[in-house]
C-alpha cells in the first residue's frame, strides 16, 4: 500500500497530547527508559475491558492505594477485593484478578511475564489484554486493536466493509502501521487519537497528525466509517 501514515508523526503528536492517566508514565519518561509498572498496566487494562477511562480512574487509585503491588493483591482477602470492585460490574473480572495475582506470585515469583503466550496462560488475560500489556509495559512490538484502533484504521484506509466482517482487514492495517520502537507509546497514541480527534461522530480532522494520509478524509467520508452491519 502506498503512502502509509508514519508512526513517527503520531508519536510526535502523542508526546504533546497524551492524555494523563494514573497508570501511565509520561511519553518523555518512556523515551528516557522509565517503564510503566506491569502490575499497574495489567490492573488498568482489566478494569478498562468493559469500563470507560473516566470511570476507571478512581477505582484504579483505590486499588493501587490498598494493594500497591501484585503480592499485596494476591495476599488480600477475597471479600475485600470484591467489595472494592463493587460498582465496576462484570464481577468475573474481579475474581480473575485475584486468581491472576496469585498465579503471578506462585508461578512467576511475583514478576509479570512479558510474552503474550505466558500472559494469556493467566486467568482473565485474553488476546487484547496480552497485547496491551506486552506492548505498554514491556515495549514489545505487539499489535493492539480495540474499537478505537479499528475506527482509526477504517478511516485511514477508507475501508468500507462493515464490522464485524472488517475485523481481520483492520487488524492487518494496524499491523502494517505498528512500529518496532516505542510500540507501547504508539499503541496508546492510536487509542488516544481514536478517543479524542478521531471520534465516532464528528471527527476533528484539521489537527490530526495523520490527516494528509487519511483516505477517508480525502474522500470526505471519515464520519461514515467504520460501517456496521445493521443488527
Ligand atoms: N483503553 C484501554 N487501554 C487504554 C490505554 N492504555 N490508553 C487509552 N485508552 C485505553
Amino acid at each position: 500500500m502506498r503512502d502509509l501514515p508514519k508512526s513517527a508523526d503520531l508519536l510526535a503528536w502523542y508526546d504533546l497530547n497524551a492524555r494523563e492517566m494514573p497508570w501511565r508514565v509520561a511519553p518523555k519518561d518512556s523515551i528516557t527508559g522509565i517503564r510503566a509498572d506491569p502490575y499497574r498496566i495489567w490492573l488498568s487494562e482489566v478494569m478498562l475491558q468493559q469500563t470507560t477511562v473516566a470511570a476507571v480512574q478512581a477505582y484504579f487509585i483505590k486499588f493501587t492505594t490498598l494493594w500497591p503491588t501484585v503480592r499485596d493483591l494476591a495476599a488480600a482477602e477475597d471479600a475485600d477485593v470484591m467489595a472494592a470492585w463493587a460498582g465496576l460490574g462484570y464481577y468475573a473480572r474481579a475474581r480473575n484478578l485475584l486468581k491472576c495475582s496469585r498465579s503471578v506470585v506462585a508461578d512467576y515469583n511475583g514478576i509479570f511475564p512479558s510474552t503474550r503466550a505466558e500472559l494469556e496462560s493467566l486467568p482473565g488475560i485474553g488476546p487484547y489484554t496480552s497485547a496491551a500489556i506486552a506492548s505498554i509495559a514491556f515495549d514489545r512490538a505487539e499489535v493492539v486493536v480495540d474499537g478505537n484502533v479499528e475506527r482509526v484504521m477504517a478511516r485511514i484506509f477508507a475501508h468500507d466493509v462493515p464490522l464485524p466482517e472488517a475485523k481481520p482487514a483492520l487488524r492487518d492495517f494496524a499491523t502494517k502501521l505498528t512500529p518496532k520502537k516505542r510500540a507501547g507509546d504508539y499503541a496508546q497514541a492510536v487509542m488516544d487519537l481514536g478517543a479524542t480527534l478521531c471520534s465516532p461522530r464528528n471527527p476533528t480532522c484539521a489537527p490530526c497528525p495523520w490527516t494528509e494520509k487519511c483516505r477517508a478524509h480525502k474522500l470526505g467520508i471519515a464520519a461514515e466509517l467504520p460501517k456496521k452491519t445493521p443488527k
